[in-house]
């Protein structure tokens, strides 16, 4: 495994983690999304995502159980609904996500989205809050804006911005130019999320490239050249910048096990260039 490191600890985080979206929903498939999360960490996934609004929580619950017995090797993320985002808000949301997970400490707590009922300084002030307790370790968003981060940076003080979790994959590469930038300057961590487009699939944007079509069959092409699949030439691709990791989420083993193996080469010069050209940023 790769690791990047976040900036505002000193703290290394795997490159590639786990998504958990969807987990939780079916109780007929929860076995094998424990399955599913153990065997990603014993391949060195250890980061995971989660959040209280995947599932009503179920998807946290599927994480707790998980962990089980393994807490101290896990990097745990789960965010708050923005909802849920005045101060004694997030200060209840915390203590029932740390119950369904099982746990004592979240490594880092995300505001999911940006509100439009709450202020960011009354959201950061009762994240700093969960700092000073213990019940998390680091502080970040999801989805914000450069001023967005400015704002949650100016309330939080003294405790640094760690994270902003964000969209990135061949078909959205908006972050590129401010969000990416912005971060990198401020030791913020970017963590990618739907490296295979699938969340902006869901909400009417591209997915991922269709079977059959130029942008499939060239990722194919390339990923000939090096023994690997078209999902995992996207995956090396998306991690490919400095502080930015990735959180595809997966449940068939042989894609865990293709996640892993997607990393730890690097594509060429004129590969990046028939990609760049091919999903233009
Ligand atoms: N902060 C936010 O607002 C936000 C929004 C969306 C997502 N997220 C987080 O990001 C995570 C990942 O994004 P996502 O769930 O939208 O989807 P994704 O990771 O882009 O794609 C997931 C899909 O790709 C498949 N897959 C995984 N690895 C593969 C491989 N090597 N080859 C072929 N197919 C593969 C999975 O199949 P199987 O499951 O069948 O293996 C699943 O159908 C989420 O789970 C969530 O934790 C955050």
């Amino acid at each position: 495994m790769l690791y990047r490191t976040l900036v505002s600890a000193c703290v290394n985080v795997p490159v590639i983690g786990q998504g958990t979206w969807k987990f939780g929903e079916n109780p007929a498939t929860a076995g094998q999304e424990i399955e599913a999360l153990r065997f990603g960490i014993a391949q060195g996934m250890s980061l995971l995502d989660t959040a209280e609004e995947y599932a009503k929580g179920g998807s946290e619950r599927i994480v707790g159980q998980a962990i089980e017995g393994m807490r101290d090797e896990v990097f745990l993320v789960t965010k708050v609904s923005a909802r849920n985002c005045s101060y004694e808000g997030v200060l209840q949301a915390a203590e029932a996500s740390l119950e369904r997970l099982k746990t004592s400490y979240i490594d880092l707590y995300l505001q999911h989205w940006p509100s439009d009922t709450y202020e960011v300084a009354e959201t950061m002030e009762a994240m700093a809050q969960l700092v000073r307790t213990g019940m998390i370790k680091h502080v970040g968003v999801s989805n914000f804006s450069v001023k967005l981060m400015e704002q949650a940076q100016a309330a939080l003080g003294d405790i640094p911005l760690a994270c902003n979790q964000v969209a990135y994959h061949l078909n959205d590469r908006h972050i590129e130019l401010e969000i990416w930038p912005y971060c990198r300057e401020h030791g913020i961590l970017v963590m990618g999320y739907s490296p295979f487009g699938y969340a902006p699939h869901v909400f009417g944007k591209p997915g991922f490239p269709a079977a059959g079509t130029p942008e499939r069959e060239l990722l194919e092409a390339i990923g000939a050249k090096y023994g690997k699949t078209a999902y995992q030439v996207a995956l090396n691709w998306a991690i490919r910048l400095d502080g930015l990791i990735s959180i595809p989420k997966a449940v068939k083993p042989e894609h865990l096990l293709d996640n892993v193996r997607s990393i730890g080469w690097e594509l060429e010069a004129e590969d990046l260039e028939r990609i760049e050209l091919a999903f233009p940023r």
